[in-house]
C-alpha cells in the first residue's frame, strides 16, 4: 500500500498556469499546501499558492531547495527536463513519474509508445531533416507536420497538401525534429480524462466532446451523446493506457472519431486537460481533486456527472477591443465565470472559461456560446446582442422565449 500523504502536507508543483491555479484551489480546499515552480512570477498558480518560486527548470539548486520543502511534487506542465524529475526524486515522489514524461514530452516518443502497445493512431513518420520529408510515404500527404517537442494549442504545426510543400514546412518549422502526420477527415474530436492512483485504482469521467477553432479548443460538452460502443471502445483505451504508461495523477486522452466510426488516438496529456474544466461544477469530483487524491495516495473520488455542461474558453481575442463586457454578468445566473489572473492578453492566450450547466447538453453549449459572445465588447462593430433573457434576467436559450 502506497502510504498517505495527509491533508496538511505540501504539495510541490512544477508549472504555474491555469491549470495549476485550478489544482491550487482544489488542494488547499483538502487542506494541503502549495508551493508552485517556474520560470515567471505573479502567476496564475503562484498568485494562490502558499509560496510561488521562480526559477529556470535547469537551476538544479533552486530545484533541490524545491523538492526539500515539499512531501511529494506534481506538474501541471509536462515539459520540464526530466533531469530536473531525477533530482527531485531523490527527495520525494514524483507523480506522474519519469517514464511517463519522457513518453509524452515528445510526440515521436508517444506515437511510438501508442503504436507499440496496439492502440489506433493517426499514419505517421518521425522526421529528422527535409531530405526525410521530401522521400516519406505520399500516403501521409495531406498531413501536419508537427514538431517533436513543445507543441500546444497547435503551436509548432504546418498543414502540407502534398511533397511539393515540403521545403516550406520544414523551413517554416525551424526545428531538429517532427512528426509527419495524415490529415484524419474527422466527423468529431473528444477527450477521455482518467485518473489513476499510485495502488493502481482508476476512475475516468464519460468522453467530452471537443471542438476546437484554429486548432485551439473552444468548446467542450458533456455527455458527449457518443454510442455506447465508442465510449466503451474509448475508455477501455484510456485505461490501457493509464495502466501501461503507469500513470500516477490525471491523463487526459485526445482522440479522433472518423467519418466511418473509427476511434484514433490524437495524443496525450498526463494532468488535468482544458476540456475537463466543465468538472469543477459538473461532476461529482473535478479533475483537479482528483490530480490531488492521485498524487497523495488518497482514494479517488466518485466521477459521476451531476448536470449536462459546456465550458467555452475566453482567450486573449476577446480583450482585443477593451475589457470584456463583465457587467453583462448579470446576465449569466446560470453561467460561471473563471478567470486566471493574467495580466496581460494576446491573441490565442487562455485567460479564462466560462461553464454553463443545463438540462442537455445543446442547451448548456447554446448558453455558454451565447454567453461568450455577449462578452464581446461594445465597441467592436460585429458585437452580437447577449442573447434573450429570462424574467429574471439570466440569459436564456432562442427557440425558448
Ligand atoms: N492528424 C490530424 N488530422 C486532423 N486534424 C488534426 C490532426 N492533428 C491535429 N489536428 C487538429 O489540431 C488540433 C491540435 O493538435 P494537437 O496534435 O492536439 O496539438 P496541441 O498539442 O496543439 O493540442 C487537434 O485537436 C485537431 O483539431
Ligand atoms: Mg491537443
Amino acid at each position: 500500500m502506497t502510504p498517505i500523504i495527509s491533508p496538511g502536507a505540501t504539495i510541490g508543483v512544477l508549472g504555474s498556469g491555469q491549470l495549476g491555479r485550478m489544482f491550487t484551489l482544489a488542494a488547499r480546499r483538502l487542506g494541503y499546501h502549495v508551493h508552485v515552480f517556474s520560470p515567471s512570477k505573479n502567476t496564475p498558480a503562484g498568485q494562490l499558492a502558499d509560496l510561488e518560486i521562480q526559477a529556470p527548470y535547469d537551476d538544479f539548486e533552486a530545484i533541490e531547495s524545491f523538492a526539500r520543502h515539499v512531501d511529494v511534487v506534481t506538474i501541471e506542465f509536462e515539459n520540464v527536463n526530466v533531469e530536473a524529475i531525477e533530482v527531485i526524486q531523490r527527495f520525494v515522489p514524483v507523480r506522474p513519474g519519469c517514464r511517463v514524461l519522457r513518453t509524452t514530452q515528445r510526440r515521436d516518443n508517444e506515437k511510438a509508445f501508442l503504436a507499440g502497445i496496439g492502440v489506433p493512431v493517426a499514419p505517421y513518420a518521425s522526421i529528422r531533416n527535409l531530405a526525410e520529408l521530401q522521400s516519406t510515404s505520399p500516403e501521409l500527404f495531406p498531413g501536419i507536420l508537427k514538431t517533436a517537442g513543445w507543441g500546444y494549442d497547435g503551436k509548432g504545426q504546418v498543414r502540407l497538401s502534398s511533397i511539393a510543400d515540403a521545403q516550406l514546412g520544414w523551413r517554416s518549422l525551424g526545428v531538429q525534429a517532427a512528426v509527419l502526420e495524415k490529415l484524419i477527415d474527422f466527423a468529431l474530436e473528444f477527450s477521455v480524462i482518467v485518473a489513476r492512483g499510485a495502488n493502481g485504482e482508476m476512475a475516468h469521467y464519460d468522453p467530452i466532446l471537443n471542438r476546437h477553432e484554429n486548432h485551439i479548443l473552444s468548446v467542450s460538452v458533456s455527455p458527449s451523446g457518443l454510442t455506447l460502443k465508442i465510449v466503451k471502445e474509448a475508455v477501455e483505451i484510456a485505461h490501457s493506457i493509464a495502466e501501461q504508461l503507469d500513470v500516477v495523477g490525471v491523463l487526459c486522452v485526445e482522440f479522433f472519431l472518423t467519418k466511418d466510426a473509427r476511434v484514433i488516438v490524437n495524443e496525450l496529456a498526463p494532468r488535468p486537460h482544458n476540456s475537463g474544466h466543465l468538472t469543477i461544477e459538473a461532476h461529482a469530483t473535478c479533475q483537479f481533486e482528483q490530480q490531488v487524491r492521485a498524487v497523495c495516495g488518497l482514494p479517488l473520488g466518485s466521477t459521476a456527472q451531476l448536470r449536462p455542461a459546456a465550458m467555452a474558453n475566453l482567450l486573449g481575442d476577446l480583450w482585443m477591443d477593451g475589457e470584456p463586457r463583465w457587467e453583462v454578468m448579470h446576465l449569466m445566473k446560470n453561467v460561471k465565470v473563471h478567470l486566471y489572473g493574467k495580466s496581460e492578453w494576446r491573441e490565442g492566450r487562455k485567460m479564462g472559461h466560462l461553464t454553463a450547466q443545463a438540462e442537455s447538453a445543446t442547451a448548456a453549449e447554446e448558453l455558454v456560446s451565447i454567453a461568450r459572445q455577449s462578452l464581446v465588447s461594445r465597441r467592436n462593430e460585429s458585437c452580437p446582442s447577449p442573447g434573450l433573457v429570462d424574467a429574471e434576467g439570466s440569459i436564456i436559450l432562442r427557440g425558448q422565449a
